[in-house]
């Protein structure tokens, strides 16, 4: 793997942005990421005491009451009985899953890699990785002749909080079921849908009954516990759906040592068990952005999706890195668009990962 072929981190053309925050006399308030800040909760933590004696070796596939509580969770959650427990895997984070599955798929040299033109930077990373080709694109048509081996989807998506709607996904099932194409839908914030009316529970998953119309043959669900559960320190992640794509995972992460920590496998199965917790915290983020998006409108920001997720994806119509310096007038720190692609370019990303009082000194400084 050429490592040159790595993109430069992006974060770290944002240190100019932040020294100027860092200057505003009531302090930064830093929404550049979407790293939780709220504790993580009491009943998790017990759990991973819990699990503290732990002197063998975990099991990669992770434990038949793991692999039973994720099935459940995508029933109850998700719309998605049938998850056979075979088919789900624990994942170190999910994006380790993201960044290392086209190698672990053996895709190489050649193959396409496909994923959204306004995205999550690991998709393309993965691909690199692997030494395949990423080829983001705004549809599928874009793909021509030559289809992607992996196609990743993103919804809720970072960075602009756009659901996608169960008659889309469908349509993307269909197509690439005609042409063998996997499919790997990154869901990390589907408990986060801020929608009136959300056409279900949460954001509508890939293994969604409406969607494949119960087979998961050639579809991964990828979900993280770190936002709906503030575990992004545990690194507790799973993927769920085909079994025998699971099954090949395995096999692989066998050899390369990549095990969930048995005390962290505990943790997954009480966070994907316990409702309370998650609708607690979703509360808070709600506040958040119910906060957050209405300064920014009343300063005359126009908020673009957002429809789910824990992200503002906000414009003044003028280049993302200048509204980056306008905010970092103010003591906020934002990300810039571009990080995430060439169309973000008038966008920035404004998270809603920061405490209440942060959120507040923010939104006041924003005049509201
Ligand atoms: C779309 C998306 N996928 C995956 C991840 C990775 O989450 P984690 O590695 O914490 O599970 C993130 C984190 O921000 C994300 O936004």
């Amino acid at each position: 793997m050429p490592v040159t072929d790595l993109p430069d981190f992006p974060w770290d053309s944002l240190a100019e942005a932040k020294a100027t925050a860092c200057r505003h006399p009531g302090g930064l308030v830093d929404l550049s990421v979407g790293t939780p800040v709220d504790p993580t909760p009491q009943i998790l933590q017990d759990a991973l005491s819990a699990a503290a004696d732990a002197p063998g070796y975990p099991q990669v596939w992770g434990t038949p009451a793991l692999r039973e509580a994720v099935s459940s969770w995508f029933a109850v959650r998700r719309n998605a009985p049938g998850v056979d427990p075979d088919g789900v895997l624990p994942t170190i984070g999910s994006k380790e899953f993201v960044a290392w599955l086209p190698t672990l798929l053996g895709l190489g040299h050649g193959d396409v890699v496909g994923f959204p033109e306004v995205a999550y930077p690991t998709y393309d990373v993965g691909a690199r990785i692997a030494g395949a080709d990423p080829q983001p694109a705004t549809g599928l048509l874009q793909y021509g002749p030559k289809a992607p081996r992996l196609l990743w989807l993103n919804t809720p998506g970072n960075p602009h909080g756009q659901v996608l709607p169960v008659s889309h996904l469908a349509k993307v099932v269909d197509w690439a079921r005609n042409r063998g194409v996997i499919v790997a839908s990154d869901e990390c914030y589907a408990e986060l849908d801020w929608r009136a009316d959300p056409d279900g529970l949460t954001t509508p998953s890939i293994l969604d009954e409406r969607v494949c119309g119960g087979s998961h043959e050639g579809l991964l669900a990828v979900y993280s516990l770190s936002k709906q559960s503030n575990l992004a320190g545990y690194r507790a992640a799973f993927a769920a759906g085909d079994p025998q794509l699971i099954s090949r995972l395995v096999g692989v992460r066998k050899h390369a040592g990549m095990i969930v920590p048995w005390p962290v496998q505990r943790v997954i199965e009480a966070a994907v068990t316990d409702v309370t917790h998650v609708a607690e915290q979703r509360a808070r983020y709600a506040a958040r952005r119910t906060r957050l998006r209405g300064a920014l409108e009343a300063a005359g920001w126009r908020i673009d999706h957002s429809e789910a997720g824990l992200y503002l994806w906000a414009t003044q119509g003028k280049p993302c890195r200048a509204s980056v310096d306008d905010l970092a007038q103010l003591g906020v720190l934002a990300a810039p668009g571009d990080f995430y692609g060439a169309a973000g370019a008038q966008h920035v990303r404004i998270a809603l990962t920061a405490t209440d009082e942060r959120i507040a000194a923010a939104a006041a400084r924003l005049g509201a």
